[in-house]
């Protein structure tokens, strides 16, 4: 199957008198767009005809020319984050009327798969996945999905907020994933729109203390002010600004500085979390055993001011940076027995892995592929009961024309969200 979903190729009467136009912003490189004509999609008995309103931006396809991992080979039509309103429904479809406001879902799974039968539907290995090679993006004025991939939503939620469900969506499976609970504390590596979408839904699962991290002082400040809809304060306790781990060995400190000494020996990761096996079995420090001890120690001093070094550290961490050294300071920062989620995606295939510090305390260790077939019904819920804001991250928008800005701009660093007006 070459598009998203299709059954027929013949386009209904009904929609052939709308006398529909479409364009599309196609992506044909590394950073490099284009807005051009496109044909129509093709309703389907099964689907809905949506006039797109609002597309979040996809800046991992955007900055690295291809979608998981894979390099486009030709032009692929971007975006898998929209919201629209139906103009046109299939002859089969009972669920859904002309002027439903609907987000799109973008993966389509097979159902017939090994994991699809399994209940894991976002592992399924012939997933259609809107913006991927194999299926077209909703970076268009008009897209046609199955009208169970197009969960309404009410008038509550705004168009800008509606392009972001997809990634709150996200943030919902990360809660399950790494398996949220109230009173616990959590600390989330890098503060773009996944690390505050994370926090947003901790916080409306009244996780008790949230720590940020980020290496931009733009990114630090905004998750400073990031209020929280509920209580009317920021839903971070603490945000730190983080710096390139040093690969230089501290041990030279150790016989100057009792209070480094004292803070490596206090925490609480048990032998080999500490830095003496390296001494012990006396080789030459490793890259990886020098930034080690440099993550433990930062992260000990983050875990002094949070006021969580009594407890010894977080319970659960999510990595949303997809960098080496947020790896090592997440695995620092986490308590024994508490749980450590990877979700950022790094353009490098391997990295430095604390595996003493792993098995010392006992981690559970946790990957994440995109979201679950229930996260879209429960992110839309989160919105419309003004649990979770996302109006914050949304500083701009522009029209489709000019996407190429929105990625540059988001590119820039300096927005966190930018919406895509599709019909502007
Ligand atoms: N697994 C999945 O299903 C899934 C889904 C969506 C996004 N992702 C990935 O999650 C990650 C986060 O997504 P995003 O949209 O928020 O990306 P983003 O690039 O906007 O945010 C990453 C943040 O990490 C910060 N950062 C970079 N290096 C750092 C360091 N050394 N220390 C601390 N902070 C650092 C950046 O300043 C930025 O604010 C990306 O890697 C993305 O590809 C994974
Ligand atoms: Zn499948």
């Amino acid at each position: 199957m070459s598009h998203f979903h299709q059954i027929t190729d013949e386009q209904p009467d009904h929609v052939k008198k709308l006398n529909l136009e479409n364009k599309g912003c196609m992506l044909v490189g590394i950073r490099e767009v284009q807005i051009t004509d496109i044909p129509l999609p093709i309703l389907q008995p099964d689907g809905v005809l949506v006039k797109v309103v609002s597309t979040d931006n996809d800046m991992h396809a955007y900055s690295s020319g291809g979608v998981g991992g894979r390099p486009i080979t030709e032009p692929v039509i971007m975006g898998h984050e929209s919201a629209g309103e139906v103009i046109a429904v299939g002859s089969a479809v009972t669920s859904h009327k002309v002027g439903n406001r609907v987000a799109v879902e973008p993966g389509l799974p097979c159902r017939r798969c090994i994991n699809c039968k399994e209940g894991r539907s976002n592992l399924c290995l012939d997933y259609l996945y809107c913006g991927a090679p194999n299926a077209k993006g909703s970076i268009q004025k008009y897209f046609a999905l199955p009208a169970d991939m197009a969960p309404k939503f009410p008038d509550n939620v705004g168009w800008d907020e509606a392009g972001s469900i997809q990634p709150l969506a996200i943030g919902i499976q990360i809660g399950k994933r790494v398996d949220l609970r109230p009173h616990q504390t959590l600390a989330v590596m890098g503060c773009g729109p996944i690390g505050l979408i994370t926090a947003a839904v901790a916080h409306a699962y009244s996780v008790k203390k949230i720590i940020g991290i980020d290496i931009n002082p733009t990114r630090v400040e905004f998750a400073r002010k990031y209020i929280s809809p509920i209580t009317g304060k920021p839903i971070f306790d603490h945000v730190f600004l983080n710096s390139p781990l040093p690969a230089v060995s501290l041990k030279h400190k150790y016989e100057t500085d009792p209070a480094l000494v004292k803070a490596i020996s206090d925490l609480p990761s048990g032998p080999g979390g500490d830095v003496e096996p390296t001494q012990a079995n006396g080789h030459e420090s490793t890259v990886g055993d020098m930034k080690w001890e440099n993550a433990i120690v930062r992260a000990a001093g983050w875990l002094e001011e949070s006021g969580l070094a009594e407890a010894g550290g977080v319970d659960r961490v999510v990595e949303a940076s997809g960098t080496e050294d947020c790896c090592l300071l997440g695995v620092a920062l986490a308590k024994q027995g508490g749980t450590y989620l990877q979700v950022g995606l790094s353009h490098i295939q391997t990295m430095l892995f604390p595996n003493v510090a792993v098995t010392n305390k006992e981690l559970d260790l946790k990957g994440i592929t995109r979201y679950t077939s229930s996260c879209f019904p429960s992110a839309i819920d989160l919105l419309s009961r003004g649990m979770v804001d996302l109006k914050p991250l949304i500083s701009k928008t522009f029209p489709l024309d000019r996407s190429q800005e929105a990625f540059e701009a988001v590119r820039a660093g300096k927005d966190i969200k930018i919406i895509i007006k599709n019909q502007e």
